[in-house]
């Protein structure tokens, strides 16, 4: 089955309890969203579980029109971690395979639930090629056994790509970055598509509910920019559909998270006029680079700050 163009995130963001969310992919699938984004670390897999159990039972849906992910977290890096994360999640889920499974980061560092952004676990250390190959060969265990048809990175670099690429054995087909008019990343954009991965944009509307711990006074959301209030104002509609659409446009699968407004994403976003070139162009334009989901819980003692995650001068900070 092909991704689909548009699906349905499933981060509450520490704000949405599991039964909303889980609601909203009810909701969702009864709606026509067929690509659904999980992860064990958002602590809602048993109820989304149970929501597929009964779409599939009520006929809504079969198993092979949806297509579902979801993400090792980082503390289950460990050899033969991998594949009880899997199990667990797939148990949770109440699924046989899954369509993609992520390395949700590319380092096992990991963070007490609501924890303080300055807190660092003593265990954190920086991004080494060879620990994160060995990771990664427990996911093409995984293909080999059949218990998910692909497997991806998310919070990549083009420094780690490099690093990684030339030893997998099963290419990462996909991968999850962030990705919204305030944050194009284009370098790594075009980079994942030279490289046959299909890009899937996190946060596409900016996140704007995100947790207190990824929020800094810079932070500039995707929704205000000048250029998507006009561009939503000419289209008649809210700016986050314009985030949604130019997402899809330029070849990216936005999966945005949503309990209130996800009909009208889906409707909005690919049934109504798309984005002209000229909007295209003013939208490249309007880039801040501005990256929200920073990650600074996972640096480790001793880590200048958040940037030191990103490789941004092309060197990987730590060792
Ligand atoms: N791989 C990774 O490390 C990673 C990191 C972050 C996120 N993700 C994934 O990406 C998904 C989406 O990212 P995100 O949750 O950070 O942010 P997002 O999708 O950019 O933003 C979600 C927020 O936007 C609001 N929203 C949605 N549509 C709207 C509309 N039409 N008008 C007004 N507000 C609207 C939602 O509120 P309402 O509920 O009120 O609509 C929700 O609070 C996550 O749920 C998760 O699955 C992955």
């Amino acid at each position: 089955m092909n991704i689909p163009k548009i699906g349905l995130g499933t981060f509450g963001s520490d704000r949405f309890t599991p039964e909303q969310v889980a609601g909203a992919v009810k909701g969702a699938i009864e709606h026509g969203y067929r690509l659904f984004d999980c992860a064990a670390v958002y602590g809602n897999e048993d109820l989304i579980g149970k929501v597929f159990e009964e779409a599939f039972t009520e006929n809504l849906v079969k198993r092979e029109e949806l297509f579902i992910i979801s993400k090792v977290w980082n503390d289950m890096h460990g050899k033969g971690d991998i594949l009880l994360a899997c199990a667990k999640t797939l148990k949770d889920l109440r699924l046989d395979y899954l369509d993609i499974y992520f390395v949700h980061w590319p380092f096992p560092n990991y963070h007490a639930p609501g924890c303080d952004i300055d807190a660092r676990n003593p265990d954190s250390r920086p991004f080494f090629a060879d620990e994160f190959m060995a990771c990664w060969r427990q996911m093409e265990r995984l293909v080999d056994m059949g218990l998910v048809k692909s497997i991806g990175m998310s919070n990549m670099t083009i420094p780690k790509l490099e690093l990684v690429l030339p030893q997998c054995r099963i290419k990462p087909e996909f991968m999850e970055l962030e990705l919204h008019p305030a944050f194009q990343q284009e370098e790594l954009f075009n980079y994942c598509v030279k490289n046959n991965i299909k890009p899937i944009g996190y946060s596409p509307i900016g996140s704007p509910n995100r947790p207190e711990r990824d929020k800094t006074p810079e932070d500039i959301a995707a929704t205000e920019l000048p250029e998507i209030l006009e561009i939503a104002e000419a289209h008649g509609v809210h700016p986050a559909v314009i985030c949604l659409k130019w997402s899809v446009q330029i070849g990216a699968v936005p999966i945005p998270f949503s309990v209130n407004n996800y009909k009208s994403n889906f409707d909005l976003t690919l049934n109504t006029k798309p984005l002209s070139g000229d909007e295209l162009a003013k939208i490249k334009k309007a880039d801040k680079n501005c990256r929200l989901i920073k990650g600074q819980v996972f640096l480790w003692e001793g880590a200048g700050d958040w940037h030191d995650l990103w490789d941004e001068n092309g060197v990987i900070a730590g060792w």
